[in-house]
């Protein structure tokens, strides 16, 4: 039985490409799985702030009430990480770059001590490795051409909290015609075939 963590991050709820594509996987892993579901555009994270920043430097113990709320709502993030064997998460590519939805969740995610520490010789990731699937989708192509702001951005990110385990399934080109929709959707269900037989093995 395998636990895994979906985080959706599209704005677009059931039509979210990234979203389907999310379901597509997990009804090919089949039901052996226990989901813990995060959907960020009902979540509605705030941006990060010092308020909030300050609760998580101050000791559990001495938290005041509103820190205490404040930092739960990493340590939930966190926690949900840290129990998952298998992590999906939505990314559509807005303007860009990731929705601001995920990078709230990515800033809940970066605690100094519990998921990552700096040493004299650079920083270690603390989060024990598990695979991670990012559902990229876009609009457009940028799949390995340099204006791919997305994955460089995703691979630096989780490396450096010690998951290095990532597989990346995109589906690019779909505001480029229905053909070029409909191709990058078959191709990418394609990968999600191939990459769920080698998970479940
Ligand atoms: C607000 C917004 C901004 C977008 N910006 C880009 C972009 O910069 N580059 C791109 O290739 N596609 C862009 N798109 C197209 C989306 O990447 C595409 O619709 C994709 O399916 C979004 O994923 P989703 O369906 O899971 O939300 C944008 C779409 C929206 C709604």
């Amino acid at each position: 039985m395998k636990n895994i963590l979906i985080v959706n991050s599209s704005i677009s709820g059931e039509q979210g490409q990234s979203n389907q594509l999310i379901e597509n996987f997990v009804q090919a892993l089949g039901s052996q799985v226990i989901e813990t579901r995060v959907d960020l555009n009902q979540q509605q994270l705030p941006h990060l702030a010092m308020n909030e920043f300050a609760a998580w430097m101050t000791p559990a113990a001495d938290r005041s009430l509103e820190q205490k709320e404040l930092a739960a709502l990493s340590d939930l993030s966190i926690a949900q990480v840290q129990a998952a064997d298998v992590i999906l998460i939505g990314v559509p590519m807005y303007n860009f770059g990731i929705p601001s939805q995920l990078k709230a969740w990515f800033d809940r995610i970066a605690r100094a001590g519990i998921t990552f520490k700096y040493t004299e010789t650079g920083s270690v990731g603390l989060l024990a490795d598990k695979p991670v699937v990012f559902f990229a989708t876009r609009g457009g192509i940028y799949k390995d051409l340099p204006h791919d702001s997305q994955t460089p951005f995703l691979k630096a990110f989780f490396n450096f909290v010690g998951l290095k385990n990532l597989h990346f399934i995109y589906a690019e080109g779909l505001s480029m015609g229905a053909d070029s929709a409909k191709a990058a959707l078959e191709a990418a269900k394609a990968q999600i075939e191939d990459l769920t037989t080698e998970l479940a093995a």
